[in-house]
């Protein structure tokens, strides 16, 4: 083991287990101690779900890319393993990016990632080369191959750059080839995903560009992964620099979702649909993997780089993944629900039945807290006279509150966590255009200390935000302008 990854061992060992549990979310994962971004390698591999993280153990911002490791056996109850990665090669010595794991055929576990060196111009000037790398290990030690990179500017097609080359996200197909997909800037300055073929994990061969953004959904994309799934082919990727479009993209680093059919002559992807994969605030660089029983799961950051000035900075450790949510395509679009695991986590049931709102605000006995499972079903009192506004607020206190609000008329769903106890101005509200008509709108929300997912109509489109608001603002309430019917069942997760 190299000095590096020692030395980062030992500090996570001795910081991380200063964190109380309680600090931290309940079956988010956070890291060990300090800086989490991306998530890594999720796969299954003897047993247990592996995910790493792009980790800085050392402070709560961005440096230093390191992999860190956490195991489970049901995606909510995590253990920290010791750091994966370290940047102690000459080639990753700027930082072991993303990337991704699968098992080898030899039963060793394979960690693909990018590593990042620099090069000096003739100006003096320096910039970042991306090249791809890979380690293989048992699930707890890993080493680096001693012929990486395995691929580099020389496996490029024509126009990319190698300053934009990263996050490989490996797979197996029937045909016994590993694939991977990997985001790239071709000569137009946007994005594009190169897909490349290797027959033992360690020797790569370009197979083709599978799909090219053409400036459409913003530059580079980051962060690619591609599946089959519902009789389509799914590409998810995390665009940069995106311009806003109507209520379905928003500005900056966003998340797509493109549906499709895979040419199977040209490796490439054929377009149907897209859409956002979240419509929140805190979501970008998700990452799935195949469950045993067959489901696509999906985890992604529950941060945005455009808002992470959001940031309290008095805890050790910043930043969490989202909650699992399994993946399905009905009728073109992207579904998802949280994985049927958080079901065990649900405990002392509270129901309430068509409780009439009418120009008022209420609260309900026991319901209330932090770490909670909600489902809402909203209906207007009268059809003919469909209510204007409908809110509900958790994490409320006299001081503190964060708001999802339903206008039906024009159907848009509004999160707002400006009085979640944020210190900066920036993006707090995020819209939602909510399909279907305006006489049953369906929520489940799960709120676990610091964030807050809604799901939207069964996970017909979700909505993810962090909050940093003080735990004893547990309330809940439910607004109406004008008359409004509600079903509630809610669950504390224990
Ligand atoms: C996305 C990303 C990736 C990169 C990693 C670096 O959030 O920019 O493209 O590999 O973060 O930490």
């Amino acid at each position: 083991m190299s000095e590096m990854l020692e030395k980062a061992r030992k500090y996570e060992d001795e910081q991380g287990k200063q964190i109380k549990a309680e600090d931290r979310p309940a079956f988010h994962v956070s890291p060990y101690v300090g800086w989490m971004n991306d998530p890594n390698g999720f796969s299954y591999y003897q047993g247990e779900y592996h995910l790493f993280y792009q980790y800085n153990p050392y402070d709560t911002h961005w440096d230093s890319m390191h992999w860190g490791h956490v195991v489970s056996k049901d995606l909510l109850h995590w253990e920290y393993l010791p750091a994966a990665l370290a940047p102690d090669e000459d080639y990753d010595k700027i930082g072991c990016f993303s990337g991704s794991a699968i098992e080898l055929d030899d039963g060793r576990q394979l960690l693909m990632y990018t590593a990042v060196d620099h090069e000096t111009l003739e100006d003096g000037s320096k910039r970042d080369i991306q090249t791809q790398a890979v380690a293989v290990g048992d699930g707890r030690d890993y080493v680096k191959y001693e012929k990486n990179p395995v691929l580099t500017e020389k496996d490029l097609p024509e126009g990319a750059s190698k300053v934009d080359f990263r996050d490989p996200k490996i797979w197996k197909e029937k045909d016994g080839y590993f694939y991977c997909v990997i985001g790239s800037r071709p000569a137009d300055g946007s994005g594009q995903i190169l897909l490349y073929r290797s027959a033992n994990g360690f020797d790569w061969e370009f197979v083709s560009i599978l799909a090219e953004n053409k400036k459409r959904f913003g530059k580079m994309w980051e962060c690619p992964d591609f599946f089959e799934l519902d009789g389509k082919h799914i590409l998810l990727t995390s665009p940069q620099d995106m311009l806003p479009e109507g209520l379905e993209y928003h500005t900056g680093n966003g998340t797509l979702c493109i549906i499709g059919e895979m040419d199977k002559d040209t490796y490439t992807l054929k377009e149907q649909f897209n859409q956002s994969v979240d419509y929140g605030i805190d979501f970008y660089a998700m990452q799935t993997v195949e469950a045993p029983d067959g489901r696509r799961i999906m985890i992604g950051w529950m941060q945005n780089w455009d808002t992470l000035a959001h940031r309290c900075n008095d805890s050790k450790w910043f930043a969490q993944m989202s909650l699992p949510r399994e993946l399905s395509v009905k009728n073109g679009r992207l579904y998802q629900t949280p994985i049927k695991e958080l079901d065990a986590l649900r405990k002392n049931r509270v129901e309430y039945n068509d409780v009439v709102i009418d120009n008022d605000t209420i609260t309900l006995d026991r319901v209330e807290g932090r770490t909670i499972d909600m489902e809402l079903v909203i209906r207007p009192e009268d059809k003919e006279n469909v209510y204007k506004k409908f809110a509900l607020r958790f994490a409320q206190n006299e001081k503190f509150h964060t708001e999802l609000s339903f206008r039906p008329y024009e159907s848009v769903l509004k999160i707002d966590r400006k009085f979640s106890g944020t210190e900066r101005a920036l993006v707090h509200q995020r819209r939602c255009q909510v399909n279907g008509d305006a006489n049953e709108l369906k929520l489940r929300v799960i709120l676990d200390r610091f964030s807050a997912e809604v799901f939207i109509n069964d996970g017909e489109q979700v909505m993810s935000v962090v909050m940093f608001t003080e735990q004893e603002a547990n309330g809940i309430s439910f607004f109406a302008d004008g008359a409004a019917k509600i079903d509630v069942v809610k669950y504390d997760l224990v």
